[in-house]
């Protein structure tokens, strides 16, 4: 059975991950968040209450909490999601970015290293760093072509910057003192538990409202889609079969402009809602000026992990797309404590705080 520490298990991806691993009983999970305004409780209700969850409230810049969660719950494995994620706010903020996604992740190895140098050398071996990335620190691409995990990084906005750094750290960490980690550079996620600042739950939500549906540009930026269960999967797949020090692309073979992926969920919520007084939905699509130096296009090349380790993605983006828009509809009370930010003031079941 492992025991993981896992960074940011109250955010979209990662408590989807904390979900399935309690779920699929695959052992203990020590979950360090710092509960910012995308870190949910009400996303892990259902594994609060079980003894092989603990939810530690924390931040990854604090040395002193690692070391001290590392010395307590011994985990065989570190799995890092903990980030500020969203590009629009690292446009208005930055700082935020620096601090979290490249000192965070710094204070995080370099407590992890003294732990991993100190275990015995069966542990040692065993032991993983995993490291959760994007597909945006490789930049944009043209009407051609894919992200490849040997493409040179070139990120583009505050963000992909934050992350790019953060994942030379750890290369470097494998490379200079043989830690070892592995990084994933994974696609856009969408299912349910997203916060609704992400365009996939913006456009449900809003479309069900009868709210302006915001499109960036001419909506014609390429990006390729990914179930979160799916990416929560091919990171257990790069965790157990992994080879240290490598880098893993995954990707959901999904390509699609944002354009089409608005004009879907339009579709989806007539077909859902049929009796909705502003329908049809994509009378509510209102084109706004484009975000500063917004990418074009991303796409990924997840043949590696596909031939090496065996993983694809199981599910459509149609099919996907329907689950998740389902689920906006069949779970108001997480979306209003959302909406309302009642989910910050009020933590259901949080009763561990410290480690
Ligand atoms: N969402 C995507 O489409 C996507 C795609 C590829 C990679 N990623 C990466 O996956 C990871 C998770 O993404 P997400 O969409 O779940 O993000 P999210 O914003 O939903 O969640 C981030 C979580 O990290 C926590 N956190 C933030 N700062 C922290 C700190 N200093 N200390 C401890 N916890 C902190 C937040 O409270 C939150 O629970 C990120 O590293 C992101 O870069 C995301």
């Amino acid at each position: 059975m492992e025991r993981i520490l896992v960074t940011g298990g109250a955010g979209f991806i990662g408590s989807c991950f904390v979900r399935q691993w309690i779920e699929q009983e695959l052992g203990q999970v020590i979950n360090l968040d710092k509960l910012t305004y995308a870190g949910n409780v009400d996303s892990l209700e259902t594994v609060m209450n079980n003894p092989q969850h603990t939810l530690v409230e924390g931040d990854i810049c604090n040395s002193e909490l690692i070391k001290e969660l590392l010395d307590k719950h011994k985990p065989t494995a570190i799995v890092h999601f903990a980030a500020e994620s969203h590009v629009d706010r690292s446009i208005d903020g930055p700082e935020a970015f620096v601090e979290t996604n490249v000192m965070g992740t710094f204070r995080l190895l370099q407590a992890a290293r003294e732990y991993w140098e100190a275990l015995p050398s069966s542990e040692k071996e065993t032991f993983r760093f995993l490291h959760v990335s994007t597909d945006e620190v490789y930049g944009t691409l043209g009407k051609t072509g894919k992200f490849k995990e040997t493409t040179p990084y070139a990120p583009n906005s505050p963000y992909s910057a934050s992350k790019a750094s953060s994942d030379h750290f750890v290369r470097a960490y494998h490379h200079t003192f043989g830690m070892p980690t592995l990084i994933t550079n994974c696609s856009n996620n969408y299912g349910p538990f997203q916060f609704p600042e992400k365009l996939i739950p913006l456009m449900i939500l809003n479309a069900m409202e009868g709210k302006p549906l915001p499109v960036y540009g001419d909506g014609q930026q390429i990006r390729d889609w990914l179930f979160v269960e799916d990416h929560c999967e091919a990171i257990r797949t790069v965790l157990s079969k992994g080879t240290p020090g490598e880098v893993y692309n995954i990707g959901g073979n999904s390509e699609r402009a944002n354009m089409d992926i608005v004009n879907s969920i339009c579709q989806e919520v007539d077909t859902r809602c049929p009796n909705l007084p502003h329908g049809p939905c994509k009378n509510l699509i209102t084109f706004v000026q484009d975000r500063p130096g917004h990418d074009r296009r991303y796409a990924i090349d997840a043949s590696k992990i596909k031939n090496e380790l065996g993983w694809e993605p199981k599910q459509t983006l149609e099919v996907g797309l329907g689950l998740t828009i389902q689920w906006y509809l069949d779970n108001p009370v997480w979306v209003n404590r959302v909406l309302t930010g009642q989910y910050r003031r009020e933590r259901l079941g949080l009763k561990r705080r410290s480690a």
